[in-house]
């Protein structure tokens, strides 16, 4: 049987040059994209991958390379040019408007109109359609930001279909949706592509990028590795190309979790009843020294909002918290640092990274709030810690004085944990700190947390990643719907188990 000729590329890009102060983000990178296929974009954070997807949709001007999009040689000078070319783009933070109602996010800039203006029953209308095809059924007149970063990505995807692309970019979409999330996305990838829309994907998510795509991009350090199609390419194959070695495996790690805890002293951290209407049903909690204790639950199942409460980021209604058997009232994050608690939020763009402020500025930000503003760290000391932790953590430019917000999303992520990491806290609360994170560095971060844990931090850990909860953590507490289900030593589940008892365990009687 004849080959059937590949469709020719609609997006074709050849030896695309990006130079940033001080760094070359891309160097002479080549790709194409066909229409009815998924291509996955892949590398190591910082890579380029944001860069390379920027750089076709008119964000960043290109130093040198072609770009041609359905046969014609184009250069986008903003994004809108590149959407009105059939190019759309969710991006890897989600950059809707907060305050306009999900409706009009919906359909900005595509209302449908009457003679008198905007009809507003009409925005809302498709808008609804528009995300019901995505499986998503939600008030469309709420405010975009009274829903989850989930929701909000999922809202994004279903803008980029009102625009009716022909190509389709998803910069990371699925780091903070859910397994059921994901499925509904991936329906509505496969749909898409059934349909002749080409896809570019980009995730760190190794099963994800075999499950859904055609062909992979890899890049490292700016450049090209090739391009290859995933039925051919083994992962350990993959990943080598992506991390330009073979990552040793995390075998170091698997001990971490069955590392044995003495529960007998009084805990770090005993919360006991802590909880508020409509977002929480009270919960106790005990964090002995040196514990990770994980926290896990489908999204939506009140794991931020335990945390929340317990860090006094939100305020409890009922409930005591006890801190190394002192009463502690939790009515500000100021108190919580104040005992020694540190809480790093999944939400990175809003409560996290501060862009204008350099790298090293972000990361003493914590041990600034805990010193007070009147008493600056001296110079010297500043440096050290700042360079301690950028090495610890591999944090890529290794360059103090960039700004925040120039680094890659994942570096942000890292930039963030040094910062808490940095206070030396007692109890460490960790929100999502792996996600975006690439397979080399999550490995970094995971012995990072297990070293520390082993001397004598003790840490809260939650993650959308089972196997990481299980493999770092000793006792994992279970939440569904707003309520803790129960209780799980690791060492006693292994990942199917613990699925199943996320979905499937009666809530355990409160005694
Ligand atoms: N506006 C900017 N100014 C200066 N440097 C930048 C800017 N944007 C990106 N960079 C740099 O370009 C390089 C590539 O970044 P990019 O965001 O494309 O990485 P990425 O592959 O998307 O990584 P991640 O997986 O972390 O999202 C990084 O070194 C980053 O610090
Ligand atoms: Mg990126």
């Amino acid at each position: 049987m004849p080959a059937v000729p590949a469709p020719s590329p609609v997006v074709e890009m050849t030896g695309i040059t990006i130079r940033f102060p001080g760094v070359l983000a891309l160097d002479g990178v080549d790709f194409s994209l066909r229409p009815g296929e998924v291509h996955s974009l892949m590398g190591e954070n910082g890579a380029g991958k944001s860069t390379l997807i920027k750089a076709l949709t008119g964000v960043y001007p290109v130093d040198d390379g072609q770009i041609v999009v359905s046969g014609r040689p184009r250069r986008f000078s903003t994004t809108a040019d590149a959407q009105s070319a059939g190019i759309s783009t969710v991006y890897q933070e989600v950059n809707l408007c907060g305050n306009l109602s999900v409706g009009e996010n919906v359909m900005l800039g595509h209302e449908p109109r009457t003679a008198a203006g905007i009809d507003w029953n009409a925005v809302h209308r498709l808008a609804g359609e528009h995300l019901g095809s995505l499986g998503l059924t939600i008030d469309t007149r709420s405010t975009l930001s009274s829903h989850s970063i989930a929701i909000q990505q999922l809202i994004a995807i279903g803008r980029a279909m009102v625009l009716d692309a022909k190509v389709l970019i998803l910069d990371e979409p699925t780091s903070s949706l859910d397994r059921g999330e994901v499925e509904r996305l991936f329906a509505v990838i496969r749909d898409l592509r059934d349909k002749g829309v080409a896809i570019l994907f980009v995730s760190h998510f190794l099963d994800q990028i075999y499950e859904i795509s055609d062909r992979v991009t890899v890049l490292r350090n700016g450049r090209l590795v090739g391009e290859y199609l995933l039925s051919d390419l083994p992962r350990g194959e993959l990943v080598t190309k992506m991390i330009g070695r073979e990552l040793d495996e995390l075998s170091a790690l698997a001990t971490v979790a069955d590392r044995p805890i003495d529960r007998t002293g009084t805990p770090v951290l005993q919360a006991q009843g802590v909880g508020r209407r409509g977002v929480l049903e009270p919960v106790d909690v005990q964090v002995y020294e040196g514990e990770v204790v994980g926290v896990a639950g489908l999204l939506g199942s009140g794991r931020t909002e335990l945390v929340r409460l317990l860090y006094g980021a939100d305020r409890a209604e009922s409930g005591d918290i006890q801190v190394s058997g002192r009463p502690a009232k939790h009515s500000s994050p100021r108190r919580a640092i104040e005992n020694r608690i540190a809480f790093s939020s999944e939400n990175r763009r809003s409560e996290g990274i501060v862009a204008d402020l350099s790298v090293a500025e972000n990361i003493v930000l914590g041990i600034q709030a805990r010193r007070g503003a009147m008493r600056p760290i001296p110079k010297g000391e500043k440096d050290a810690i700042v360079a301690e932790y950028i090495a610890a953590l591999g944090v890529r430019p290794a360059d103090p004085g960039m700004p925040a917000g120039n680094l890659s999303g994942g570096n942000q992520q890292k930039v963030l944990l040094a910062r808490w990491l940095a206070t030396a806290p007692e109890l460490l609360i960790l929100d999502e700190p792996t996600r975006g994170i690439d397979v080399g560095a999550k490995a970094d971060i995971q012995r990072k947390v297990a070293e520390l844990s082993a001397r004598g931090l003790s840490v809260i850990f939650i993650s959308s990643e089972l196997e990481e909860v299980v493999r770092i953590a000793q006792r994992i507490v279970v939440m569904r719907d707003r309520r803790k289900v129960g209780e799980v030593d690791s060492s006693a589940i292994d990942f199917d188990g613990l699925i199943d008892y996320i979905a499937n365990q009666p809530e355990e009687s409160v005694a």
